[in-house]
């Protein structure tokens, strides 16, 4: 299968692309192929001709994003806009990744696929339109959200953890929003698996179990052994831009449904981030540099 791959140089584009150039051919772009750009995202689809597009690419900084609602949106819902159009008339499926921030999460049970998204913040609203014009222009879409990404590269809460708890006496950490990690490795992977089932819809993809981000913390200390003491706070003591869902676990009942196997449990996916993936990323960066 050829596939088109935007957002290749990010944390979860970097790992779809590791898992898909095994089996598949891939054609990665990041920045070069700007998503906002619609002349250039219909032409490139077209001369490529690839036999589905894979968007990755993504406005993230969901504080940032209150500040800069336009160029939120830009990314997070004209840049599908414009892919799916440019799938439309190739007549090729697209897949969109999403977030558990389309939820409000004021919910005590996890949210299933079924489950209407209501988001609080910018990056949520953004997302949320996006994954709206996918559908309206395309009935071959799979849209897959995901939630609390860590991988090897680029920023994220699992690596900020440990260099905190390396060089801080003590580390706090909200207790009272609950998720579910994800490693974007175990992602990409279960990406390829749907893509290659190819049943089209709405999937919630994110490793199983759930925390609160204290809880994660206290996860990820124990298995790097750091013995740096942690506190749990409410979101209230640390003042963030966007507001957070409380509670964004989610649940794949279409996995299910779809007798696709389930994600592992997020605490073996970290165990094997930080005590393998991590270690063995750091050495090659280092030969590198
Ligand atoms: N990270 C999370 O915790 C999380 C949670 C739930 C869902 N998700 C979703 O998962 C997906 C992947 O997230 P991620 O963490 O891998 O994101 P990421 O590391 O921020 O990567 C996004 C990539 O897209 C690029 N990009 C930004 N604007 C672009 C544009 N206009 N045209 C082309 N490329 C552009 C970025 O380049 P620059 O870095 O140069 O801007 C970056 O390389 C996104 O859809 C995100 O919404 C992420």
């Amino acid at each position: 299968m050829k596939i088109l791959l935007t957002g290749a140089e990010g944390q979860l584009g970097r790992d779809f692309l590791f898992a898909a150039a095994a089996r598949h051919e891939v054609v990665a772009h990041d920045v070069d192929l700007d998503i906002t750009n619609r002349k250039a995202v219909l032409e490139r689809v077209a001369s490529v001709s690839p036999h589905i597009v894979v968007n990755a690419a993504a406005f993230t900084d969901v504080d940032r994003a209150e500040l800069e609602e336009v160029a939120a949106y830009r990314t997070n819902a004209l840049g599908p806009y414009n892919l799916a159009l440019a799938c439309r008339e190739e007549d090729i499926p697209f897949l969109h990744v999403s977030t558990d921030f389309v939820f409000r999460g004021d919910s005590t049970e996890p949210y299933t696929e079924f489950d209407s998204p209501a988001p609080m913040s910018v990056y949520g609203k953004s997302k949320y339109a996006g994954e709206c014009y996918v559908r309206s222009l395309l009935n071959r879409y799979y849209i897959c959200r995901t939630s609390w990404l860590f991988g090897v590269s680029g920023k994220n809460f699992v690596k900020t953890m440990i260099e905190k708890g390396k060089t801080e006496p003590r580390v706090k950490v909200v207790d009272d929003q609950e998720g579910c990690p994800t490693y974007s490795r175990d992602l990409a992977f279960k990406l390829l698996e749907i893509i290659e089932k190819g049943i089209y819809g709405i999937y919630h993809v994110s490793n199983s179990g759930s925390c609160t981000w204290y809880q994660f913390t206290r996860d990820i200390f124990d298995i790097a052994m750091i013995d740096t003491p942690v506190s749990p706070i409410s979101t209230e003591e640390i003042s963030r831009l966007a507001p957070r869902p409380k509670y964004s676990v989610m649940r794949s009942v279409v996995l299910e449904m779809q007798g696709i196997e389930p994600m592992r449990p997020y605490r073996e996916a970290l165990e094997d981030f930080i005590l393998r993936d991590l270690p063995e990323w750091e050495k090659q960066d280092e030969k590198t540099r």
